[in-house]
């Protein structure tokens, strides 16, 4: 039988290797591939407050394009709008950071495109489509200009004011808040429109506005965190977005005393160009009625 004498130091030489070529490999995986891989992901939130008679309606939801940054230039960004048409959706909600500062803390992180553009870009989608800015629309003085160019397309962009919306012939209100950490949120302002109990979707930037919210809207929808960007077996590793809410918020469903909000991971990057783990995502959730405590399927 052969005998294999490996000395310590070249142990650990070898592991070293090893380790290096793993985190080069992840690298280049987090860089190169993750950030490209879109994935449609389907979601059912079932509530007591979504009416028995009303029909389930379909809403496709995108965040944090930021457009500009290295894996998303305009023409991902027309990809990403054929990706949302397919889904068919009754409606399309954004949920802001359509643009990518590129402040000091994101240096590493590209340019930005400009609000012109990406007004042009989101003009192709067909469903009536609902929107707020976040913080990068924000951050460098562009939020009027994006917020005018999206209005002029027909996207209804919402900042402390609500919207109304028919689905098969019955009724329901949009709203949406200013965004959390460069504007003035006001959630019972957004309501003051709301003149009937028709269900109410909010949209908020961020999922630190979920503590403003009553339960009054049946789901609150959200994107900002972009789920960490870097997370292993699915716990982020640390936050690419300052947010003042607890990890609980930083993906996916959450139920809270009495209120519902689902959080996206976002398309684009921020702060660091990678993605591991977290793949971009497109979400269609569908809403219908459930009998008793809400469910998130
Ligand atoms: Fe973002």
């Amino acid at each position: 039988m052969a005998e294999y004498n490996i000395s310590r130091r070249k142990f650990l030489r070898m592991t070293g290797a090893f380790s290096g070529a793993a985190a080069l490999t992840g690298g280049v995986y987090a860089y190169h591939i993750e950030p490209s891989m879109t994935v449609v992901r389907h979601h059912i939130l079932q509530t007591p407050k979504w009416p028995a008679h009303y029909a389930p309606m379909n809403i496709t939801i995108a965040s944090d394009f930021h457009a500009g940054c290295p894996s998303v230039d305009l023409a991902r960004l027309k990809a990403e709008v054929v990706t949302i048409n397919a889904q068919g959706g009754d409606a399309v909600c954004l949920l802001g950071d359509f643009m990518n500062s590129v402040h000091s803390n994101n240096y590493y992180n590209g340019g930005t495109c400009m609000p012109d553009e990406i007004a042009g870009v989101m003009s192709d989608i067909t469903a009536p489509t609902f929107a707020v800015l976040g913080n990068h629309d924000w951050k460098e003085g562009r939020g009027g200009a994006l917020t005018g160019a999206l209005n002029d397309k027909g996207i209804i962009v919402l900042e402390n004011t609500s919207a109304q919306f028919e689905h098969e012939g019955q009724g329901l209100w949009l709203n949406g808040l200013a965004d959390e950490t460069t504007r003035l949120p006001d959630y019972q302002k957004s309501l003051s429109d709301v003149f009937n109990d028709d269900p109410l979707i909010c949209l908020a930037h961020d999922p630190t506005s979920f503590w403003r919210i009553d339960d009054r809207a049946l789901v609150t929808l959200s994107g900002h965190t972009h789920g960490g960007q870097v997370a292993v077996l699915g716990t982020p590793l640390w936050r690419p977005s300052d947010y003042r809410a607890p990890s609980a918020y930083n993906r996916g469903y959450v139920h809270e005393a009495g209120k519902d909000l689902f959080v996206t991971s976002g398309i684009g990057t921020s702060k660091i160009p990678l993605r591991f783990g977290v793949r971009p995502e497109i979400v269609n959730l569908t809403i219908e009625h459930a009998l008793n405590a809400p469910r998130f399927i």
